[in-house]
């Protein structure tokens, strides 16, 4: 791998200013946010910008229907950015917006020198008008019959009923969405790129295959395949010219000497990228002085020239056409760089389900956090699922719920809480190092040893974005890291007053393979990790806010001890999924916001019953004499219960995320004994236990009620 220090700027796609973020958003932040956080691990400079995408029809259109500018729509949107990046720890340079004073000037510019080197033309073209509106019509706003199978209500370019693509201009009886109007044909003039120029398609190619970058070719094999079937396999290949301009009325940037002509927003918006950069570093960066290198003032021209730069772009498969075509001719044949990657990732869908581009899915992020479920999860969960292909990720809340809890909890966060309890008990905090005199046991050096070795492949992993590898690998660590604990047994050691010495080794061997599996996950989750250097007393790795990766094969804490453990993470509970997928009805609205009441009074009190009433529940103590996992689901045990009957009651009992079988057999808790008996997918239910439980999603937790010992199965409990 290369150590050179490499000059990166990268983005995420600009969404459309019409929206909230939806879930496939923060997808594509959280895995851009991860690698820039590794190349900065790393010591590579990256500045990292983002921005909306505020031009174009349908944002006018929108804006206008809610009696507001198209402005003031689009800086509504902005405000409410920020909440949703720093809620899920997307740490952007500088978010800014393709209406400014930056872009402006970038996009004539750009469109000048296009101008000059020949490469614009003017035609007229004719197109559907609206006359009402007295504005020409982008399909969307076309409907009429398919014009091959007679659909009613087809949109101006495809029919979604038999799958056939047209001109609107084909469609059965159109009208205009906007006002209903039929619309007539006018002519207008259009401002073209020249695509269709020999330069184009051999510029394109040459670059596809990676002869103007340093790392070989810009974009993954399917994207390059994809691309050269549109460049076309003949030798004299042409690409068809671009329509870039449209009519007033529009939201977009003025065409130089082209009055009432406005560049299409798809000319504007990728150029968006390079003015959030510009302002980043024109003024924006006293601003953002988290992070030492991105204060210093930097020329854009000079840094936009520098063959050394590398321009990275994450961006979701269905925009690849506008990134590898029309993006890279334009910057090329304006006299710039081209991009140097363009990274691309598949779709998001929940629960197998595909979701709409402009409503996202029933997953909503704002909901996410508003519900106080830990960002870092999401993160985490989305990492173990990426690679470097074009392919969808799935969520899904089952496996969401044991993933996290089995990986971050069972595996990674149990070391800690299993070896700083005795070294904060027993030893004062203190650590000794592995290798040194006192603690050199060869399967406490192999272990470490181990650990460190995996450095380079995991570094490998994170900086080819194939993040569920890198996830596997530290997770196999931290395998060998709880098999380790289980061998050396420090419960065992803790019991015996001669073994102190080995307690302390032992201990300290497991909070140093802690500490390492804390930095190669710092990428993935930046807050749990910091906060686990905090406890480790090894903050003082992070230097300008950034943790060299190289802090892995160094465990130096403070003082040569650690500090108090604190708790690092919770468990998810399938009550904080389910939330996050219902409906929120106005009153649990309400609940559901975070609040800073203490949980257990703000549960709203039921009304007063009698006496009567509740001895019609027949509760009985019961001991459970059997439990165990059922195949196929998370969150349920089945419970064999002792009632002082015949034959003992099977419960099936939505505790699995809480209690682990064993940890049940011969409990004596509470049973609902004359519930109506339940049909449920994996059987019947004979009754409910009792548990505490609260709705607030700070502390999800559900606690079984206990009978003291003593008590019978069978007794009534009154
Ligand atoms: N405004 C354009 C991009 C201009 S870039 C110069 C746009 N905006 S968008 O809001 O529709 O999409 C923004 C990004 O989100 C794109 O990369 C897109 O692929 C991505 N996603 C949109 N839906 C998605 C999923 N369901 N899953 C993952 N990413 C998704 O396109
Ligand atoms: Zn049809």
């Amino acid at each position: 791998m290369t150590s050179a220090p490499r000059r990166l700027f990268v983005t995420t796609a600009l969404p459309y200013a019409n929206g909230s973020f939806h879930i496939g958003h923060i997808m594509e932040y959280i895995q851009a946010d991860l690698w820039v956080r590794f190349q900065r691990m790393r010591g590579h400079e990256v500045h990292f910008v983002g921005a909306d995408d505020a031009h174009g029809a349908p944002i006018m259109l929108k804006a206008e229907s809610l009696g507001m500018t198209a402005q003031e729509l689009v800086a509504k949107i902005a405000a409410e950015r920020p909440a949703s990046l720093n809620g899920f720890h997307i740490r952007f340079d500088h978010w800014h917006s393709t209406d400014t004073p930056e872009n402006v000037e970038l996009s004539q510019t750009i469109y000048r020198a296009l101008r000059d080197a020949g490469f614009i033309d003017v035609r007229e073209i004719e197109q559907f008008f609206d006359p009402v509106k007295a504005m020409f019509l982008p399909d969307r706003y076309i409907q009429g019959g398919c014009p091959k199978c007679g659909a009613p209500d087809q949109y101006g370019d495809a029919c979604e009923v038999c799958g056939a693509v047209y001109n609107a201009t084909e469609l059965i009886n159109p009208r205009s969405t906007l006002t209903g109007a039929t619309p007539v044909l006018a002519r207008s003039d259009h401002y073209f790129f020249r695509l269709s120029d020999p330069r184009c398609v051999a510029y394109l190619r040459a670059w596809l295959s990676g002869v103007s970058a340093q790392d070989g070719p810009p974009v993954q094999t399917e994207v390059a395949n994809k691309v050269r079937e549109w460049l076309g396999e003949e030798a004299d290949a042409q690409l068809a010219d671009w329509d870039i301009s449209r009519d007033a009325p529009y939201f977009g940037i003025p065409i130089p000497d082209a009055p009432n002509k406005y560049f299409y927003v798809w000319l504007d918006a990728p150029i968006g990228y390079l003015a959030a950069l510009k302002h980043h570093f024109d003024v924006g960066q006293a601003a953002h002085h988290w992070h030492q290198q991105s204060r210093t003032l930097q020329d854009f021209d000079a840094f936009m020239n520098d063959a050394q730069v590398e321009q990275v772009h994450f961006i979701g498969k269905d925009i690849v056409y506008f990134h590898t075509l029309f993006f890279p001719a334009m910057l090329h044949f304006s006299g710039r760089k081209s991009p140097s990657a363009i990274n691309v990732h598949g779709f998001m869908t929940v629960s197998g389900e595909k979701m709409s581009k402009s409503r996202g899915t029933g997953l909503s992020p704002q909901r996410y956090l508003e519900l106080g479920l830990n960002p870092e999860w999401l993160r985490y969960y989305l990492a173990a699922k990426l690679n470097a292909r074009v392919e969808d990720v799935d969520f899904n809340p089952d496996d969401f719920l044991a993933r996290v809890n089995s990986d971050l909890i069972g595996k990674y966060v149990n070391i800690a809480s299993r070896a700083a309890g005795f070294l904060n008990k027993r030893f004062d905090g203190q650590v000794i190092a592995t290798g040194t005199a006192s603690n050199d046991a060869s399967r406490s050096v192999e272990l470490i040893k181990g650990l460190r070795g995996s450095a380079d492949s995991i570094a490998h992993a994170w900086d080819a974005r194939d993040n569920g590898r890198a996830v596997r690998e530290i997770m196999a660590l931290a395998d060998r890291v709880n098999q380790f604990a289980d061998e050396v047994k420090p419960w065992e050691l803790a019991r015996n007053p001669d073994q102190a010495d080995q307690l302390q080794a032992a201990c300290s061997t497991l909070i140093e393979a802690f500490h390492i599996l804390t930095v190669y996950l710092h990428p993935v989750l930046p807050s749990t990790t910091e906060h686990a250097l905090r406890f480790l007393n090894c903050h003082h790795q992070m230097t300008g806010g950034v943790l060299p990766w190289s802090a892995s094969l160094q465990f130096n804490p403070e003082g040569g001890r650690i500090g108090a453990y604190e708790h690092l993470m919770t468990r998810v509970e399938a009550k904080q999924i389910d939330a996050l997928f219902d409906a929120p009805s106005p009153t649990a609205a309400a609940s559901t916001a975070p609040t800073k009441t203490a949980p257990a009074e703000a549960a709203p009190s039921a009304p007063t019953i009698s006496i009567d009433q509740f001895n019609a529940v027949e509760l009985r103590v019961a001991r459970i004499i059997q439990a165990e996992r059922i195949e196929g689901s998370n969150r349920l045990l089945r419970l064999m219960l002792d009632v002082g009957e015949d034959h003992p009651r099977q419960v099936l009992s939505g505790i699995a995320q809480v209690y682990a079988p064993e940890q049940l057999i011969d409990r004596l808790t509470v049973l609902v004994a004359n519930l109506e008996p339940r049909k449920m997918k994996f059987g019947v239910s004979q009754g409910m236990v009792l548990a505490a439980g609260s709705d607030d999603p700070k502390n999800p937790g559900i606690y079984l009620l206990n009978a003291d010992s003593g008590a019978l199965p069978g007794m009534r409990v009154s």
